[in-house]
């Protein structure tokens, strides 16, 4: 469900036409509905009301600091993985205590940032990851609460590229060494273990991995409560998957019904990571039609965004609705939709029934709301596009867009080159 469709034969996000933020704005352009943002934390939030929980939106799906703000205004915590993304979600004044560390690889100043702002706990990934914890935690004289991270060795079955809890897979601790890691914390009480963590994977499409994983956690669990650990957090990560195209993901009831059946007895405080069910049907990017040609037989539309703006096709070959902005009832035409960067992965549909295009036509490209603007780059030399938030009536540029003049500032020409014609 969300509040992206034609009125008067015009695309609007809520009450505003997709045309007028365009004209402010222009093109390639990331458009999310507040309204879908807050249905969608609803839904989630009220699935688990009968459970103590705490809910740690998951930055990294979309990290702009105005949609933190909203998140933070409907009650959320945040899970971070990086500095930058901790630092993100203070800027939004999510509590520290509603924020949960994760992550393969922090750097030691990441973790000094996360014991100096007081965070609800790190998700640790490795033993050496847990010594280092505790040598600055001792040094800064700051207790690190914190849980493991376990490798469940459970398919997801998702896309390889975003299934996580495998044992090939680099994340976590494998659960045989999970009870050793635990009586090894013991040792420095500057470390404090208080929960189990685990995160198998994004865009999962039914429950059933979920609560397998969850089992083993339980195991795990009771094992380390019969040992005298007093562990108090339950985080399950994220994971559950949205509708792009023909999946059918649970709704969050139905996760959340199962779920909570497997962990009402343990007494924990369950965290949750959502960040794709919150915001990936909240968003979408649109962009301007430059050209159309005709190449051996193969139609191709050649658009103003490429895959340094949005990803997901070219790395995941992931499928994104694409509708024109002008509702077209006429001629359908199979085409390559393509952007302007020089790659063949360059591409956001290949090969797809879609209204006939000209140039100049404006189309959405739907589902952009999450791993979207997060993942962008200025390959090419491309200035990454605005993003808008629409909240009713109105809406706000929570991104202006780049400009050249951005991608040069951090560059230098070494000192004494002849640098003529500059
Ligand atoms: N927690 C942890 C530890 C994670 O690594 C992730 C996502 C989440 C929570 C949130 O998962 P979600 O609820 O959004 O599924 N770029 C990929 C997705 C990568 C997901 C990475 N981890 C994509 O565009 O599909």
């Amino acid at each position: 469900m969300h509040y992206f469709g034609y009125k008067k034969g015009v695309l609007h996000c809520e009450n505003v036409s997709i045309i007028d933020i365009v004209k402010e704005v222009g093109t390639p352009v990331y458009i999310y509905s507040s309204k879908t943002i807050k249905r969608h934390y609803k839904v989630f939030s009220d699935s688990f009301k009968e459970v103590p929980v705490i809910i740690c939106y998951s930055v990294k799906a979309n990290s702009n600091i105005a949609i933190l703000a909203l998140l933070k205004s409907l009650g959320a915590g945040a899970d971070v993985v990086s500095g930058g993304e901790l630092k993100r979600a203070l800027r939004a004044g999510i509590s520290p205590q509603k924020i949960v560390f994760s992550g393969v690889g922090k750097t030691e100043e990441e973790i000094e940032m996360g014991l100096k702002a007081e965070i609800l706990m790190f998700n640790v990934e490795s033993l050496e990851e847990l010594q280092v914890l505790g040598e600055i935690a001792k040094k800064l004289k700051k207790v690190a609460s914190f849980a493991l991270r376990v490798n469940p060795n459970v398919d997801s079955k998702t896309h390889p590229y975003i299934a996580t809890g495998l044992s090939q897979s680099k994340f976590g601790i494998p659960e045989d060494l999970i009870i050793e890691a635990y009586k090894i914390s013991f040792q420095n009480p500057y470390l404090k273990g208080i929960g189990l963590d685990v995160h198998i994977g994004s865009q999962l499409t039914s429950v059933e991995p979920f609560i397998e994983a969850i089992k083993r956690l339980k195991k795990l669990w009771k094992e380390l409560v019969n040992l005298g650990f007093e562990l108090k957090y339950l985080d399950i990560g994220g994971g559950l998957g949205i509708v792009y195209g023909s999946e059918e993901p649970p709704l969050p009831q139905e996760y959340a019904e199962a779920i909570i059946k497997e962990i009402k007895d343990l007494g924990a405080i369950l965290i949750l990571e959502p960040g794709r069910v919150i915001v990936g049907n909240a968003g979408i990017l649109v962009t301007k039609v430059l050209y159309t040609k005709t190449n051996w037989g193969r139609n191709f539309v050649i658009v103003d965004a490429g895959m340094n703006d949005l990803i997901r096709p070219a790395l995941y070959q992931a499928y994104h609705k694409i509708v024109p902005v002008e509702e077209k009832l006429d001629q359908e035409e199979i085409v390559d939709v393509v952007g302007p960067v020089c790659e063949s992965g360059d591409f956001f549909a290949r090969e797809r029934k879609i209204p006939s295009l000209r140039r100049g036509d404006l189309i959405a490209i739907m589902s952009a709301g999450a791993y979207s603007f997060v993942m962008s780059s200025n390959y090419n030399s491309r200035p990454r596009p605005a993003e808008v938030l629409v909240e009713g009536e109105d809406f706000y540029l929570i991104r202006r867009r780049e400009t050249i003049e951005d991608l040069l500032a951090l560059e230098s020409i070494p000192h004494g080159w002849n640098s003529s014609g500059i």
